[in-house]
This record gives structure tokens, sequence and C-alpha cells, in this order.
């Protein structure tokens, strides 16, 4: 089932995610539908806090186009370690039609566990790294604007408002 986004500034968007005990047929049938959200999107990852639900939850996807879907998903997922930095130009599905420059580690070690409940390792580079680390915060209540300096902060702040208001007067 398509699930709703949320969108900045949804308050709902800044609570942390729960960890999870124990992967239950609940919470795969959750999975199941952060994917088919995160993929009618599109997007190449969703943090269950974005759809309202809170628990330490992402999926991602960073296949091409013209490649085969590689669905991965994270239960209780930690950094282990990171090097090196790296900019990127991040999108977010919570915040429709920005994409700004982020500073990230250009490398993680991850520790998770998959939709099994089986504990998995995990080093990534490039855009995966990116990927994990921007729905990392997510499940901390850390949003991209949180990593802008305060000029592009407040411009994004306001673009977002206004598009909030306009969707709460239609
Ligand atoms: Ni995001």
């Amino acid at each position: 089932m398509i699930r709703t986004i949320l969108h900045y500034p949804d308050p709902r968007l800044r609570e942390p995610g729960k960890k999870v005990t124990e992967v239950t047929d609940e919470l795969r049938k959750l999975i199941d539908d952060m994917a088919e959200t995160m993929y009618a999107a599109p997007g190449v990852g969703l943090a269950a806090t974005q759809i309202g639900e809170p628990w330490q939850i992402f999926v991602i996807d960073i296949a091409a186009e013209d490649e085969p879907s590689n669905l991965q998903v994270f239960v209780n997922p930690e950094i282990l370690a990171r090097d090196g930095e790296i900019t990127w130009q991040e999108g977010c599905l919570s915040f429709p039609g920005v994409q700004e420059d982020i500073d990230r580690a250009a490398k993680v070690r991850v520790r998770a566990q998959d939709r099994d409940g089986k504990t998995f390792e995990l080093e990534a580079d490039g855009l995966l790294a990116v990927a994990i680390q921007h729905e990392l915060d997510h499940l901390e209540g850390v949003l991209m604007i949180d990593h802008m300096g305060p000029l592009k902060k407040r411009l994004v702040h306001r673009k977002m408002q206004r598009r909030e208001d306009a969707h709460a007067t239609r």
C-alpha cells in the first residue's frame, strides 16, 4: 500500500524512531509499504519516520533506471565507522523540489538487520554512503535542512512553508 509521505515542516518528521525488538510480520508489511511508497514517488530512500511510523527502519534502492531493482532494508541501523568527506547534491521526499549540496562522510561502515531480522554489516561509499547517512538522520529526527548554512536554511524553510500554506488553503 502506498503511504502518504510527510513533508517538512510536519513536526512528526522530528520524532525519532524506536528500536525494533523483533521484525514481526506486521513490520514486514510496513517494510513492503515503504518500498512501494519509495518506488512510486520515485526516490532512492525512505525512512519509516517519513510516513509517520516511529520505527528505526529505512529502505534504499540506488539502482539506476536501466538496472534491475536492488532493495536494501535496514532495521536498527548504526554507523560503526566513517571516513573522508564528500559533498553530494541531495534531495528528500519530505522536501519536494529541493536539491542542495550537503557534506557527508565519503565512506561508512554500517551494521543493521534485514527484513528477516538477520544482522549484517556493509561498507558503502558514493551514493549508497550518502543515502545511508541521509536516511539514518531521519531516524533521529534530523533533516537535510539541518545540514545547511543559515541563509540556505531560511530560503528552504520559506519555500517549504509557502508550499505547505498553498496546500492548506486548497
Ligand atoms: Ni529524506
